[in-house]
């Protein structure tokens, strides 16, 4: 194991919790910047881990965080625009900064977070066109060594699909009305993304590669917010909404407080988050399924 010194960005979050235990369990010393670094106390009992506050996007500020660094992981991602950010600037601009960064901090070594069929020009969605962007730019240079990552959706304590469908599921009664019934996706389980990353950090054959990640089985939406609705013990009717009703509810919800579903959103159910090609088992990593670990946490 090389005697790395991380710097992570995105580390408060749901990935970023799992990610940052795995390091620090691995003995790597990690420093975290947060914006709102109070909020995150939990982080402060993890050993090893220095929580910093700072703004990553003000000038200056990333070169002078990755000091003495050896590596930097990018975690930071946006589902919809807000908090006066956009996509552009959290997942294109973002990476040329830390990029930049990386160069004049001399960090050898960069692993970036992007997501499954993120596409610059082919993505369905803002969403994914612009993760495909900031995807490309991180592969585009050579004195970095980059490593990316492209999750189909991502499941594990704390995360933010299938507690969201428990919620809306306990608040709805009777009929849960659900927009692209049919999308698919092959749900990957957070604790393998992170032995992916954690893996790659130090294997020069993952430098310059993206590896797709997925978990065992495919499921339809539909199918994932029944499971759910099973495992919380609430009986629900789930309804398939046709196209029409989908887009209308984007419209609607877009405009309440935190956008619970966007047209953006919309779109990038368009494209099934499934893998062609499975990066895990590339890199020697047996996916785990979701029957095995969702009820643990979610019930
Ligand atoms: N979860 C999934 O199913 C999934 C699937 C595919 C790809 N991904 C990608 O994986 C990455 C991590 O996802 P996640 O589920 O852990 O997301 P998350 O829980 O929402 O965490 C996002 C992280 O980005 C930070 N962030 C967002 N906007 C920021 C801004 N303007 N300035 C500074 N920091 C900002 C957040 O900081 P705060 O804590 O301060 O908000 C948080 O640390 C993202 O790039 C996401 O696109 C996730």
């Amino acid at each position: 194991m090389t005697n790395h010194r991380i710097c992570i960005l995105g580390g408060t979050g749901f990935v970023g919790h799992h990610l940052v235990a795995r390091l620090a369990a691995s003995g790597y010393p990690c420093r975290v910047l947060a914006r709102r670094p109070e909020r995150q106390r939990d982080l402060l009992l993890v050993p090893g881990i220095e929580l910093r506050r700072s703004d990553i996007f003000e000038t200056g500020v990333l070169e002078e965080q990755l000091k003495g660094c050896t590596a930097v992981i990018n975690l930071v991602g946006i589902l919809n625009e807000g908090g006066g950010r956009t996509f552009q600037q959290v997942h294109v601009d973002l990476v040329e900064r830390i990029l930049a960064a990386a160069r004049a901090a001399s960090v050898p070594r960069y692993l970036h977070m992007s997501a499954l069929h993120a596409e610059a020009t082919q993505g369905t969605s803002r969403y994914l066109r612009t993760k495909g962007m900031g995807e490309d730019l991180a592969h585009a240079g050579t004195d970095v060594q980059v490593t990316s990552f492209r999750p189909s959706v991502i499941f594990g304590p704390g995360d933010g699909f299938f507690n969201r469908f428990a919620t809306l599921l306990k608040i709805t009664p009777g009929v849960f009305p659900l927009a692209c019934p049919d999308a698919r996706f092959a749900p990957v389980y957070v604790g393998d993304v992170v032995s992916a990353m954690a893996q790659s950090l130090d294997d020069p054959g993952c430098v310059g590669k993206g590896y797709d990640l997925c978990g065992p089985r495919i499921y339809s939406l539909k199918s994932l917010v029944e499971y759910t609705a099973d495992l919380i013990g609430r009986r629900r009717m789930v309804i398939g909404l046709p196209d029409v009703g989908a887009r209308l509810q984007a419209r609607v919800f877009q405009l309440l407080p935190g956008k619970p579903f966007t047209m953006d959103n919309y779109l990038s159910l368009q494209t099934d988050s499934i893998c062609g090609h499975n990066g895990l088992e590339e890199l020697g990593i047996r996916p785990q399924a979701v029957e095995a670990l969702v009820p643990g946490y979610l019930r």
